[in-house]
């Protein structure tokens, strides 16, 4: 489903990918490690093509469409989401307008508001004064009307109590299991594809991810079972990994 080949991306005059190759399949789940600093949110930025950061070298196939340089509302249409790490504000837009927006005007959409307990923000600036919760939820409120069919979560548990974190995790869970709109027989079995990225891995205890990866100063260091990456990191931090032999870095 998306194909990263030697993604080279820079960032304010400074090289902060270096050759990254990933791939997702259709209906898996992937999570992407790393240190702080290390390029994940850089990674989903130039998979979604907003912000800062300029591919200099290397493809982003999806579904089998070079999309490298393609605009961003060209991608959501092509059917990938992003739940952004800290989205900006937008000052004089709606929660409740943009939803709509995302669902293709079908107003629907906006009956998904209380399960996120966002009913009363839908009549606010998007993200203006929200709380690292409520920015979580309302994120995955955009998703679940957006329906992609490949989804980008940066962090989506970071800045969350812990109460809030059975919900955030709930909806991340329906969100890539829920059927796609269409499908038919053993098809909707398969669940949405998604690339996670998580620090604490906590997002782990409501999803199922197939594969992970480890990213670290722009390179993809290591790839393993989520499980096995994330006991390593807890017990070692990212310096070594003795469930796959980390690549060392080459300058
Ligand atoms: N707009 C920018 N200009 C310059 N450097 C940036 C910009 N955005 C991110 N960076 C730098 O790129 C590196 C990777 O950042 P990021 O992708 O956010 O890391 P991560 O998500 O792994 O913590 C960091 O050193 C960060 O300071
Ligand atoms: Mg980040």
């Amino acid at each position: 489903m998306l194909e990263i080949i030697d993604l080279h991306v820079e960032a304010g005059g400074r090289e902060i990918l270096k050759g990254v190759n990933l791939k997702v399949e259709e209906g898996e789940t992937c999570v992407l490690f790393g240190p702080n600093g290390s390029g994940k949110s850089t990674l989903l930025a130039a998979i979604m093509g907003y912000g800062h950061c300029t591919v200099t070298k290397g493809k982003i196939i999806f579904k089998g469409i070079d999309i490298t340089h393609m605009g961003v509302d060209e991608r959501a249409r092509l059917g990938i989401g992003m739940m952004m790490q800290r989205p900006p504000n937008v000052v004089g837009v709606k929660l409740g307008d943009l939803v709509v927006a995302a669902a293709k005007y079908d107003k629907t959409a906006l009956d998904h508001a209380e399960e996120f307990r966002m009913e009363s923000f839908l009549n606010r600036d998007i993200n203006v004064g929200f709380s690292g919760g409520e920015i979580k939820r309302s994120e995955l409120l955009q998703l679940t009307a957006q329906k992609p069919e490949f989804i980008l979560l940066d962090e989506p548990e970071s800045g969350v109590d812990l109460e809030s974190i059975d919900l955030i995790g709930n909806k991340v869970h329906d969100l890539l299991y829920q059927p796609r709109p269409g499908c038919k027989g053993s098809q909707c079995s398969r669940h949405t594809s998604a690339l996670v990225i998580t620090n604490t891995g906590q997002i782990l205890d409501y999803i199922g991810a197939d594969k992970g990866y480890i990213l670290k100063e722009g390179l993809i260091r290591c790839s393993g079972r989520p499980m096995d990456l994330l006991k390593d990191i807890r017990e070692r931090g990212y310096k070594e990994c003795i469930s796959c032999r980390m690549v060392e870095i080459k300058e």
